[in-house]
């Protein structure tokens, strides 16, 4: 059977990405975030599991007003890197694992949760930039990722309670699939940030340790957090984070091992936090 080992969690600001691919990560305001995942770099490589379920959210790239989905997981078997306006990014095409996902939209929808199955999705920043945060700049991805795709761009977006039970719900899917897959589960988005209004440029350092504390300790209670306390407390964009409930409810109900924490002020317009638990 198929086990969850890890949950990864991570910020996806497009300028890492840009910084990255321009050569300018070794740059004084670029270093210390570079240096935060260097650890997690070198856990990636002594921890690469056989699948990525990558929660992520696209930002108007793949889909549009005209088509919202809340939840949409990919079911193809590549991935393409999406034009966001300067062409697509230099980083490898992503690879699927049409099986695994085919598996999951089964058991994830018989459990009541009406998944979108998108067979042809060009993945933006928020599912490259976390890939490019822990792998670095491989010519190829070491692994096969499944975009788990969330709106957490237009409202009404998913409640955190439904977050953290369709992570349970995913975590039911992985173990009930018929193959030894180490599988891991990312969640991606956040921190604190506002990208437009008179709060432009919003951080909220509280919030975010607060969040993190929590995240670790007692998701349950963090999942009924109201939006309007992540609007209000870590900024319009903050509401990315209720995706990194869906990466810890797939963790199991035991206390999970802190493996790696890091956070950094600013990246662009953001408070970059990461986070890698183990399952105990
Ligand atoms: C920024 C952060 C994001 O999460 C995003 O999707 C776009 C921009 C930023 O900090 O600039
Ligand atoms: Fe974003």
């Amino acid at each position: 059977m198929a086990r969850i080992t890890a949950s990864v969690y991570t910020s996806h600001v497009p300028a890492i990405g840009a910084a990255l691919d321009l050569g300018k990560s070794a740059e004084p305001y670029w270093r210390p975030v570079f240096q935060g995942y260097e650890p997690s770099k070198a856990w990636m490589r002594a921890n690469t599991p056989d699948v990525i379920v990558l929660v992520y959210n696209d930002h108007a790239t793949a889909f549009s007003l005209d088509l919202i989905p809340t939840f949409a997981i990919g079911c193809a078997a590549q991935f393409k890197p999406a034009d966001e306006g300067w062409g697509p990014r230099p980083v490898p095409m992503v690879q699927g694992h049409p099986e695994l996902a085919a598996h999951m939209a089964q058991s994830v929808i018989q459990d009541d949760f009406d998944l979108a199955i998108a067979n042809k999705l060009d993945v933006d920043h928020g599912l490259t930039v976390p890939l490019s945060l822990m792998f670095g700049q491989p010519d190829a991805w070491p692994c096969p990722v499944i975009p788990f795709a969330v709106n957490v761009v237009q409202y009404p977006v998913p409640s955190g309670r439904r977050c953290l039970a369709l992570g349970q719900a995913i975590r039911k899917a992985v173990e009930s699939f018929d193959a030894p897959l180490n599988v891991q589960v990312w969640g991606t988005g956040g921190m604190s940030h506002q990208l437009q209004g008179p709060r432009a440029g919003l951080i909220n350092r509280d919030f975010d340790t607060a969040f993190l504390d929590q995240l670790i300790a007692d998701p349950e209670t963090l999942s009924r957090k109201p939006h309007i306390d992540y609007v209000r407390e870590a900024g319009s964009e903050g509401i990315e984070l209720v995706m990194w409930l869906i990466a810890r409810g797939a963790m199991s109900e035991r206390a999970p091992r802190v493996v790696h924490r890091f956070y950094h002020v600013p990246a662009s317009n953001t408070a970059v936090g990461h986070l890698i638990l183990e399952n105990s």
